[in-house]
């Protein structure tokens, strides 16, 4: 008898091992390998001569298949179509991600209302009582006539319903509280949230009905995160944005139907998620100007150009390591940055205490923030304000150049539009005439050229 072989499985990224590990090697995550049961492949019996009892399937040219136009319709929520790439495909499964609390039922919930105007929706919680949900939809004044809704967490249940109820548009909140009851594994494992997540996919291809499945980014190892389905599902988007802040991104990361890297913005008011159809400068904070430490950039997400706040505090260390904290902005560019400043800036902050922040929960992921970061730390080491109305942006190399970034000219635009005077920008990213509407741009070819000029201001 074949012996029963285990493999390990981890809850953050859906990695397979041999053995187990306190890190997962795949995605570095700390104690998230359980143990599972591997599912013996059945060998087949009769191959030996050919495939002579297998059944062959007919083979197409490509050229020769008409390409389907996938039928979208809109969400009711524009910012949710803009990141699905137009509208929700009928028969698609979209995965949320995103931490708890943050408004994946809100958002979804406001979906199913608006929805429900012009088609059969369900709304089936594993986390909610119905009670809690209508209170919800009363307290965000929704007209939720129309939506079904099941309390429920058994996923044969679940389609059972589904197929009786034949909605249009189902949504599970949350795939981590479906169980299939064959498995032996507790809700929320990899392999019941794998599974329940095949079952309702093939639920969905088969019946043609949109799927949203909710799932929570978790930080402890028990409870499989939503990234081991973003291979499973058609559109993956997260939500993201501090939950003590008011402002909500919803970013695609995966979408088989449209483009990805596309943002929406939302504001979490005390009657649900509003819509921020111009959230240019959202994130620039009340009390931007006149501190030390605080630089604005021109940032780009999506194909939309964004003002945001970058924040430093360089403080006198006690440690022999001096700590550099980056929220926003990633740790090692930060530390990167902060030697090129030492280098070609002349600027050492080797016994200081760095900390770096994006205000508003922003994640800038570009190059673009280079410059205003290293600005923003100069400015906080020499306890000297930036002058006012003033932008950069510019990614910084190892040389101490500054490079231009991608769309520099509408990245001006968009600052000149929100009144800022003046413009800090690498020199191939000036334009001629040194001047955007009432804007002046700054053109530099270095870091210390940018630097002297600062100095100049105050
Ligand atoms: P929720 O959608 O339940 O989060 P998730 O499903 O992602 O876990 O949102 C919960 C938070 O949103 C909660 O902290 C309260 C807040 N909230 C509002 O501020 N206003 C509202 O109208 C609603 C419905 C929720
Ligand atoms: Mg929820």
């Amino acid at each position: 008898m074949a012996k029963e072989k285990s493999i390990y499985v981890c809850a953050e990224c859906g990695a397979e091992h041999s053995k187990w590990a306190g890190q997962c090697a795949d995605c570095g995550a700390w104690n998230s390998l359980s143990e599972q049961r591997a599912t013996s492949s059945v060998a087949r019996g009769g191959r030996g001569g050919g495939f002579a009892g297998a059944r062959s399937a007919s083979v197409e040219d490509l050229s020769s298949v008409p390409a389907d136009r996938a039928p979208r319709h809109s969400s009711g929520i524009k910012e949710l179509d803009r990141v699905l790439g137009g509208g929700i495909v009928a028969g698609s499964v979209v995965l949320l991600g995103g931490d708890p609390g943050i408004g994946k039922s809100t958002l979804l919930l406001q979906v199913l209302a608006a929805q429900s105007q012009s088609a059969k929706v369900l709304y089936v919680s594993g986390e909610e009582s119905l009670g809690q949900i209508a209170a919800r939809a009363k307290r965000m004044d929704a007209s939720v006539a129309g939506v079904r809704c099941l309390a429920e967490t058994d996923v044969e249940v679940i389609l059972a319903s589904a197929d009786a109820e034949r909605p249009q548009l189902l949504v599970i909140d949350s795939i981590q509280t479906c169980f299939a009851s064959e498995l032996s594994s507790t809700p929320g494992s990899v392999s019941q949230v794998r599974e329940t997540a095949a079952r309702l996919v093939r639920f969905a291809k088969t019946q043609g009905i949109s799927v949203f499945l909710i799932g929570h980014v978790t930080k402890e190892g028990g409870i499989a995160g939503p990234r081991v389905l973003e291979h499973m599902v058609d559109a993956v988007l997260y939500f993201e944005g501090d939950s003590g802040g008011r402002l909500r991104i919803l970013r695609g990361i995966k979408n088989r139907f449209g483009a990805i890297n596309e943002i929406g913005v939302f504001a979490m008011t005390d009657r649900g998620l509003r819509e921020v159809p111009n959230p240019s400068a959202m994130f620039l904070s009340g009390a931007h100007s006149g501190q030390p430490g605080s630089a604005i950039v021109v940032t780009r997400e999506g194909t939309r150009p964004l003002l945001v706040e970058v924040q430093a505090l360089v403080d006198h260390s006690s440690l022999s390591n001096p700590r550099r904290v980056a929220v926003g902005v990633e740790q090692n560019r930060l530390a990167l940055l902060l030697a090129v400043l030492h280098r070609h800036g002349g600027l050492s902050v080797y016994d200081q205490d760095v900390f770096v922040n994006v205000v508003g929960g922003i994640r800038i992921s570009e190059t673009a923030a280079d410059l205003p970061t290293v600005l923003a730390v100069a400015s906080s080491l020499r306890d000297r304000p930036l002058p006012e109305r003033t932008i950069s942006f510019g990614e910084i190399g190892l040389a101490g150049e500054i490079r231009p970034v991608a769309n520099g000219e509408e990245r001006l635009k968009e600052a000149a539009a929100h009144g800022f005077r003046t413009a800090l920008v690498s020199r191939a990213n000036a334009p001629r005439k040194a001047q955007v509407g009432e804007m002046q741009v700054v053109a530099v070819d270095r870091l210390v050229e940018a630097l002297d000029w600062v100095a100049e201001q105050s």
